[in-house]
């Protein structure tokens, strides 16, 4: 009855749902609580100039509701509603679960999680509970409820929105109830007292418990087990996820026809909920990104983030829930996107398979813990040029409103990244106890977006038939049946890329023994005996003249058709510490004086074998961006895969396409005029492109593809 046309894709398990808007959404989380009347009049007014076409509305309208304890209030969403939809605006609804009224906390202050140290938090911000407890669950689906009763058919309302950023605050919680809800957690996953020794290797230290009972959080100062620090975090994702199952199901009762979803925070990863598992409970995929205006690379970030959520949201297309128009808050320096970036990287969004360009949030506010972080309509007001730029940005929407409904086309490469992988590698003490998971991916996903090669960031369960190149960076855990399928794909005629640290515990993070890296050494045909890893002062150049930094390993090559690629250069390790604490800038024969262990000097570090009709390379190392770009040509080379389209550096370009149509994305990230082969009409700009267009320095075209 609500809703459009229904051309969105879902996330469940391909559902086709309503999308909230007919064509791209833009618009904003809403906060008119926080004003007077006429300052929401006035908004109104200027959310129809912008071109708005959605906002997310009571995220934190809990005490708006329920002002005291079992007494309900709807006039003034009743009033938004109305007023909203008289002005053509759609409504993404929040359940307003994510802001605990102070009512609740004097009535129940044991709702409040638990911090490491056992201390409770506060009340005040938001997220102020403990994901586990039955307490604040019982209040939360009674407003839940209240709310969805009361708005069900309001014309306005097009989705609902759980929460708010579940985790964002209480993922981690170590409070009495959490520690029994583990208990029983960890109980259900492995059956027995005697399994759960097993998985957790508690003989180590005389660890081992003699019933479930004696099982807690991983709190405090002591030095937790790994299988068991790898457990917390799952049961901790699997804790928030019960809380949005719980309010989803009474959506579903109360309105069917409604997509539900909730605002995801996939950035890098590992992230605080493991999102990959969480996707198939979610209508529509939905996601906050910020960038961190210092990183220079901030809109390869981005697209990392983009083609992760396609990778997870079963090709898309997504929502871009949140994003920034201008600086953040919360970072030790805030600062502004410069003149136009906010438009290429909202663009970018799209380009990655985003039906929506949405921000936190539409106004500016005074007071408050984010009065400094920006907005659509700033402090500044509407004679700004970040509102004038946001205009403009409506305007382009409105222009590509043909593209809503399109999925990203021509991901020929699959990056395989798992927030478990990435937990297991921060529990417990490693070769490097400074873990950085997502720093292979992304020195990889940037080598690859620098050449315009579109690529999905999968989890490591993701079916591989659809690819011609495989990379798994530094997958530390993998199970059995993930590493087999990586085996078969390549047998059946791919390329694998396999690098450091991948493979090396099961999914109890359990070290799989016989030598390094366990679950990948037999595809590779090569058998690791011992880590080195790299001071920060260290280097190490390769026989191809590639230099590599931060790890090394005691690895050969163990069967017949592996070859070396490349190896450790004999004396071409190089120690630029302070002298008396290394060589001291100079190359020293043999490694550093010791440091490095005999072995690694001349070794393998980097491999190809051939496997069935495809092949498995290994790189032993952390190459610098130019062997790595140079590693991964060839890798492009042998496996076929061509760039979205010819374009000169520093732009990026991306293709999405419906049916007989297709749209050529186009963002120029440099500070030069740049150009793109592809022929048809930039939607932006309405110029005709025939074989080669122009993309002025920072600016973006989307060209209608003839
Ligand atoms: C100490 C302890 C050992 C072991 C080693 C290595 O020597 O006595 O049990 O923990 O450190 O860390
Ligand atoms: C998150 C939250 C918003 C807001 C923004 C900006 O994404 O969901 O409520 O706090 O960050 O800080």
């Amino acid at each position: 009855m609500h809703g459009s046309d229904g051309g969105g894709g879902g996330a469940g398990a391909g559902s086709r749902v309503a999308w909230p808007t007919d064509g791209l959404s833009f618009g904003g989380d809403y906060s008119p609580e926080q004003w007077p009347w006429e300052v929401v009049l006035d908004d109104m007014r200027l959310m129809r100039e912008a071109g708005v076409t959605l906002v997310t509305l009571g995220v934190f309208s809990w005490v708006v509701h329920e002002p005291r304890e079992g007494v309900f209030d709807f006039t003034w969403i009743d009033r938004m509603l109305d007023l909203l939809h008289e002005n053509g605006i759609a409504v993404d609804l929040a359940t307003p679960t994510a802001a605990v009224p102070m009512w609740l906390h004097r009535l129940h202050p044991e709702i409040l999680p638990h911090d490491e140290l056992g201390h409770p938090l506060a009340p005040g911000g938001r997220l102020g509970f403990c994901p586990s407890s039955p307490t604040f669950r019982r209040f939360a689906l009674r407003i839940v409820e209240a709310l969805a009763e009361h708005v069900a058919g309001h014309p306005a309302v097009r989705m609902w929105h759980v929460g708010n950023e579940l985790g964002g605050g209480n993922a981690r919680c170590h409070c009495p109830v959490s520690n029994e809800a583990f208990r029983r957690w960890v109980e259900a996953r492995h059956g027995s007292v005697d399994a759960l020794n097993t998985a957790w290797g508690m003989a180590f230290w005389g660890n081992s418990y003699s019933s479930f009972d004696e099982v807690t959080t991983p709190s405090g100062v002591t030095a937790h087990n790994p299988g068991q620090l790898l457990d917390y975090e799952r049961f901790s994702s699997d804790a928030l996820l019960e809380c949005y199952r719980t309010e989803k199901a009474v959506l579903k009762r109360v309105t069917p026809e409604l997509p539900v979803t909730t605002n995801f925070m996939v950035g890098l990863g590992p992230d605080v909920v493991d999102y990959a598992r969480w996707a198939p409970e979610v209508d529509i995929a939905a996601n906050d990104h910020y960038t961190y205006g210092p990183d220079p690379l901030r809109h390869q970030e981005l697209a990392f983030s983009g083609d992760r959520m396609r990778g997870i949201s079963g090709g898309g297309p997504w929502m871009l829930m949140e994003h920034a128009a201008g600086a953040a808050s919360w970072h030790p320096i805030n600062q502004p996107k410069a003149p136009g970036e906010m438009i290429r990287h909202a663009i970018a969004h799209l380009a990655r398979g985003s039906d929506s360009v949405m921000f936190f949030q539409w106004r500016a506010s005074r007071s408050g813990t984010e009065q400094f972080h920006s907005a659509m309509l700033p402090h500044a007001g509407p004679s700004s040029r970040r509102f004038a730029e946001i205009t403009r940005l409506g305007r382009h929407l409105e222009a590509l409103r043909e593209v809503r409904g399109s999925v990203v086309v021509g991901a020929r490469v699959a990056l395989l990244h798992d927030d478990e992988a990435g937990w297991a590698l921060k529990s417990g003490l490693k070769p490097i106890n400074r873990p950085d998971y997502a720093a292979t991916a992304r020195a990889i996903h940037t080598a690859l977006f620098e050449r315009g090669v579109t690529v999905d960031v999968v989890p490591a369960w993701h079916p591989l038939e659809a690819y011609d190149l495989v990379v798994v960076p530094g997958l530390f855990l993998v199970s059995d049946a993930d590493a087999d399928a990586v085996r078969r794909f390549a047998e059946a005629g791919g390329t694998v890329l396999v690098t450091w640290f991948s493979g090396i515990v099961d999914v109890s993070n359990t070290v799989r023994t016989g030598g390094y890296p366990g679950a990948f050494r037999e595809l590779l045909g090569v058998r690791g005996e011992e880590f080195s890893p790299l001071t920060d002062e260290q280097t190490i150049e390769l026989s191809t003249g590639w230099r590599a930094r931060r790890w090394a390993e005691v690895v050969s090559p163990v069967d017949a058709g592996t070859e070396v690629i490349a190896s450790y250069r004999v004396g071409g390790a190089v120690d630029s510490g302070p002298p008396g604490e290394g060589a001291g800038g100079a190359a020293v024969p043999g490694g550093f004086g010791g440091v490095v262990a005999d072995g690694v000097d001349g070794g393998l570090a980097v491999s190809r074998r051939p496997v069935g009709a495809g092949a498995a390379w290994y790189l032993a190392s952390d190459l610098e961006p130019e062997g790595l770009g140079e590693l991964l040509e060839r890798l492009l080379d042998e496996s076929g895969v061509r760039p979205a389209a010819a374009a000169s550096a520093g732009v990026e370009v991306v293709r999405r396409a419906a049916g007989e149509s297709s749209w050529l994305f186009a963002i120029n990230h440099g500070v030069v005029e740049g150009w793109v082969e592809a022929t048809g009409v930039d939607l932006l700009s309405g110029t005709a492109w025939e074989g080669r267009g122009v993309v002025p320095a920072g600016g973006v075209a989307v060209v209608r593809e003839e």
